[in-house]
Formats: C-alpha cells, structure tokens, sequence
C-alpha cells in the first residue's frame, strides 16, 4: 500500500500560449523533481464549460488561453511548502505564468482538482456525446486541439468540441458531440478525430486502451506492420485465443 503524501501543494496557472505551457511544464519537471505528481492542461473551452454548463465555480478569475493545474507532493509541508512557493514565484518572475492560485489548504487542492475533475459531469450535463483519449507529441497538442476543432466543426452539424488532458505523459481527452441530435452521428465524428490524430502522428488511444469502439481505427495510426507483430504477439501468449476473446485481435481475424 502507498502511504499518503506528507504533504500536497496545487497551483492553478492561467496561461496565455501553449509555448509558456511547454516551458512550464520542462521547468516542473526541473524545479519540484520528484515532487511533481500532475500537471493537467485544460484549454478554454473546456473551462468554458465547467463554469458555464457544469456549473463549478472557477478558482481563478479572469480568461486565459489555457489553465494548467500543477501538483506536488511532498515530505513535510515547513519545508516544501514554501519550495512550491518559491518556485511558483520564479516562474512569474521568468514571465511564464499570466495569472495562478496557489493553495493554501487542501480544500483549495480540492477547489482546482474539481475544475479538472468537473469532466466526469460531461454525461449528464451536455448529455451522449463521444469522449476520446489520444496520444500526441506535446509539442504538437495545441495544433492538434485546433486542427481538430476544425475539423469537426467542418464535418458535423451543431458540433461542439472541448479539450484538456494529462498532457506530461502525451495524452490529450477531448469530448466531442453535435449539440441537439438525436442519435450521435458516432462515426462522423471519430473520423474527423481520428484523422487529425494521423495527421499529427499521434495514436488513437493513450490510455484507455483500443477495444471494440477503437478497433475499426486502428489501421489510421498503426501501420500494417505493427498490426502484424501485435498478432504474433497475442498468438505467441494466448495460442488458444482464450484471452479476451473477440476483442481487439481475434483468431478470426486476419492480417
Ligand atoms: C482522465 C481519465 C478519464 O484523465 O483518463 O480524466
Ligand atoms: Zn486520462
């Protein structure tokens, strides 16, 4: 079992381009070390509707390009507490940080993380709607999240599209739906996603894994070579095709 961290510290930064977002994120991983345990990116969009359709109460006043949430966890609060203050600081001083909260107790941890967290409400607030977890270069994310906004408002009627993510470990989440229709046009919109994640020489899942929603899309970041490793792959450990069957690689399936 892992104890509980000694203690956490949370800044909530408004930024204003996705660079400060890049520069902050190689300057965490440089100043709080081991101590940096998130560093979630939320775009405005996304902010926009926390605060507007879910209804959370913004820890930060103001508008920005982007918002990041930073996290450290750390030993013992005398001194890491005023290490995560120091560092904050340094980063104003450096010009990377338009606007931030920093917490002050863990209800405030609690305040920022509920921004991040407000997400889970997509399905009862804008109701069906399809939610996505791709891999991307970081440095490519922000291209990404508007070339995709594009796309998808170019091929679907009403389309509505927010973006945020994880983005240290190269996972963006975006939700994307056509505002008001009766059934989700589902496969418009992951392949207007889908394609802009080729595009940008992404993959189609980071975290959550391919399964039976992803599989059709597979081919779009994964060239025929790779397919065919990974069945040799799942051969080589589940002759019998035991091992979850039907799903992603099937027995059935060929190359
Ligand atoms: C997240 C989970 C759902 O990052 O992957 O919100
Ligand atoms: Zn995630």
């Amino acid at each position: 079992m892992q104890p509980k961290p000694g203690c956490v510290n949370a800044a909530l930064c408004g930024m204003e381009s996705y660079a400060d977002v890049v520069a902050l994120l190689g300057a965490a991983r440089r100043g709080l070390g081991p101590m940096l345990s998130a560093f979630e990116v939320m775009w405005d969009d996304y902010w926009h509707e926390v605060t507007e359709t879910v209804g959370v109460r913004a820890p930060l006043a103001g508008r920005h390009a982007l918002y990041v949430l930073i996290e450290a966890q750390g030993l013992s609060e005398a001194v890491d507490g005023p290490r995560f203050q120091s560092w904050i600081e340094s980063q104003f001083e450096a010009g990377l940080i338009g606007d931030a909260a920093v917490s002050q107790s863990m209800g405030d941890v609690a305040a920022f993380w509920a921004m991040r967290d407000a997400c889970s409400e997509f399905g009862s607030r804008l109701g069906p709607h399809v939610a996505f977890d791709v891999g991307l270069p970081v440095a490519r994310m922000d291209d990404f999240a508007k070339a995709c906004k594009a796309r998808v408002a170019e091929r679907v009627p009403n389309a509505f599209s927010v973006y945020y993510g994880h983005i240290g470990d190269g996972n963006l989440h975006l939700v994307a739906l056509s505002r008001g229709a009766s059934g989700q046009p589902m496969g418009l919109i992951s392949a207007a996603v889908y394609e802009t994640v080729r595009d940008f020489d992404g993959t189609i899942s980071a975290e959550h894994g391919i399964g039976l929603l992803k599989k059709s899309y597979l081919g779009h970041t994964r060239s025929p070579q790779e397919l065919a490793l990974m069945r040799r792959l799942k051969a080589a450990m589940d002759p019998q095709g035991i091992l979850n069957p039907g799903k992603v690689f099937d027995m059935e399936d060929k190359a």
